[in-house]
C-alpha cells in the first residue's frame, strides 16, 4: 500500500517524501513539474536509497488520474498539488481557482471513484484572516482572506468539511502551516522558487549569495518589538514529519481532523536577517519600505493540539532553519539542475 503525493517534487513535497520513504513508507509521486524540476526526484532517490514510481500528470486530468489510481495500489493521498503566489493569484484569481480548487474535485472524484478515501491536505494559516489574535487555535473563525489563493485554501477546507459530512468513510486532515524555511539537512534540497522571491528567507538567501542587492523590510511601524512583521517560521523537515505523523493519524481512524502546524513562537523580520547572519556569516544589507498591502502585523501559532492528538511537535530552532537555508543556497546558487 502507498501514500499518492501530489505535488511532490515541489519543494515542502519533496521533504515529506523523504520523511515518509525513511520512515518505510512506500511513495508515488503525481507532479506536473509547473513549479519544480524533475531532479528533486532525483535527489529524493539519492537521499533515501529508496525507489518510487513518479508520474507527470496534472491533477485536474481526470482519466490520467485514474489511471494511476487503477495501476497503483493507493491507500491514501498528500495533497501539495497548487499554485502559491499570492500577488500573482491577484492577477490570475481563474488559473489559480482552476488549478487548486478544480483540481482538489478532479483529484476527490477519481479517489471516490477507486475506494480511496483518506487525505491530509496542505492548507495555510492564511485561513485564520486579518482579524484573529495569535497565538491562533484550531476552533478560531476561517474566513475573511484577502486574496485568491487564500480564499482557494478556505475554499478547499469548505468542500473537504462538506464531504465529510456527506460521507464518514472518509478521513480528512486539515494542515494548517505556518512560514515553512529551511533545507534538508544534507544541502541537496530546498526551495528554489522561480523569479524575484516573494517570500522572506529565499529573499534573504538570494541577497547573501550575491543575486539581489538587499532586502526590502516591508515596514517597521507595526505594533511588534521591533516595528516589523513577525511570524512563525517553521523548519520544513518539521513540516515534513507532521505529515508523517498525520497520515498515520487518516490510516487509524476516520474523521476531520484540523491542525496548526507551526513553532508556536514569533519572529520579526529582522530578527530573522539577524539569526540568519549569525548563521551564515553574511551581512544582509537591507532598506526599510512600505508596507505591503495585505500583511498584518502579528501571526503565530498554537501548535498544542497537534502535539495532543499526533503526538508531533516542531524540534528544530531559528538558526538550524538559517543555517540549512544557507547551505542549500550556497551548495545550489541557482537551485535544482535542469
Ligand atoms: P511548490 O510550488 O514547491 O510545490 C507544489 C507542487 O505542485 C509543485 O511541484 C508544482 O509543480 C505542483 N503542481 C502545481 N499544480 C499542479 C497540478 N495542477 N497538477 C500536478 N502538480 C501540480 O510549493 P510548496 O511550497 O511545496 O507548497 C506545497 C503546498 O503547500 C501548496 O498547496 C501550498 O499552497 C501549500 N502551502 C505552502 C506554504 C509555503 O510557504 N510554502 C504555506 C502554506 C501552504
Ligand atoms: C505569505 C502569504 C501567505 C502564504 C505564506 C506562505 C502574503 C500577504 N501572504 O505569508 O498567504 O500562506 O506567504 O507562502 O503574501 N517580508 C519582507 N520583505 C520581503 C518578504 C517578506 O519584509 O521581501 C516580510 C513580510 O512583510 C512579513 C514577513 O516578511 O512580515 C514574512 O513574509 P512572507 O515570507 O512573504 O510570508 P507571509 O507574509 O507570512
Amino acid at each position: 500500500m502507498a501514500v499518492l503525493v501530489t505535488g511532490g517534487a515541489g519543494y515542502i513535497g519533496s521533504h515529506t517524501c523523504v520523511e515518509l520513504l525513511n520512515a518505510g513508507v512506500d511513495v508515488v509521486i503525481v507532479d506536473n513539474f509547473y513549479n519544480c524540476k524533475k531532479s528533486s526526484i532525483d535527489r529524493i532517490k539519492a537521499l533515501t536509497s529508496r525507489d518510487f514510481k513518479w508520474y507527470e500528470c496534472d491533477i485536474r486530468d481526470h482519466e490520467g488520474m485514474d489511471a494511476i489510481f487503477k495501476k497503483e495500489k493507493i491507500d491514501s493521498v498528500i495533497h501539495f498539488a497548487g499554485l502559491k503566489a499570492v500577488g500573482e493569484s491577484v492577477q490570475k484569481p481563474l488559473e489559480y481557482f482552476d488549478n487548486n480548487v478544480n483540481g482538489t474535485l478532479v483529484l476527490l472524484d477519481v479517489m471516490r471513484n477507486n475506494g480511496c478515501k483518506k487525505i491530509v491536505f496542505s492548507s495555510s494559516a492564511t485561513v485564520y484572516g486579518m482579524n484573529n489574535v495569535s497565538p491562533l487555535t484550531e476552533d478560531m473563525q476561517v474566513g475573511g482572506v484577502t486574496n485568491p489563493y487564500g480564499r482557494t485554501k478556505f475554499m478547499i477546507e469548505c468542500i473537504l468539511q462538506d464531504l465529510y459530512v456527506s460521507d464518514k468513510e472518509w478521513s480528512i486532515c486539515l494542515l494548517r502551516y505556518f512560514n515553512p524555511i529551511g533545507a534538508h539537512k544534507s544541502g541537496t534540497m530546498g526551495e528554489d522558487p522561480n523569479g524575484i522571491p516573494n517570500n522572506l528567507m529565499p529573499y534573504i538567501t538570494q541577497v547573501a549569495i550575491g543575486k539581489r542587492e538587499q532586502l526590502g523590510v516591508f515596514g517597521n511601524d507595526y505594533d511588534t518589538h521591533d516595528g516589523t512583521g513577525v511570524r512563525d517560521y517553521i523548519h520544513v523537515v518539521d513540516l515534513a514529519l507532521g505529515h508523517v505523523k498525520a497520515v498515520e493519524k487518516v490510516d487509524g481512524e476516520n474523521g476531520l481532523f484540523i491542525y496548526n502546524l507551526g513553532t508556536g513562537k514569533g519572529y520579526s523580520v529582522l530578527d530573522v536577517v539577524k539569526a540568519f547572519e549569525k548563521a551564515s556569516g553574511q551581512t544582509i544589507p537591507y532598506q526599510i519600505m512600505p508596507r505591503r498591502a495585505g500583511d498584518i502585523a502579528t501571526c503565530y501559532s498554537d501548535p498544542s493540539k497537534a502535539l495532543n492528538e499526533l503526538g508531533w511537535k516542531a524540534e528544530r530552532d531559528i538558526e538550524e532553519m538559517c543555517e540549512d537555508s544557507w547551505r542549500w543556497q550556497s551548495q545550489n546558487p541557482n537551485g535544482y539542475p535542469d
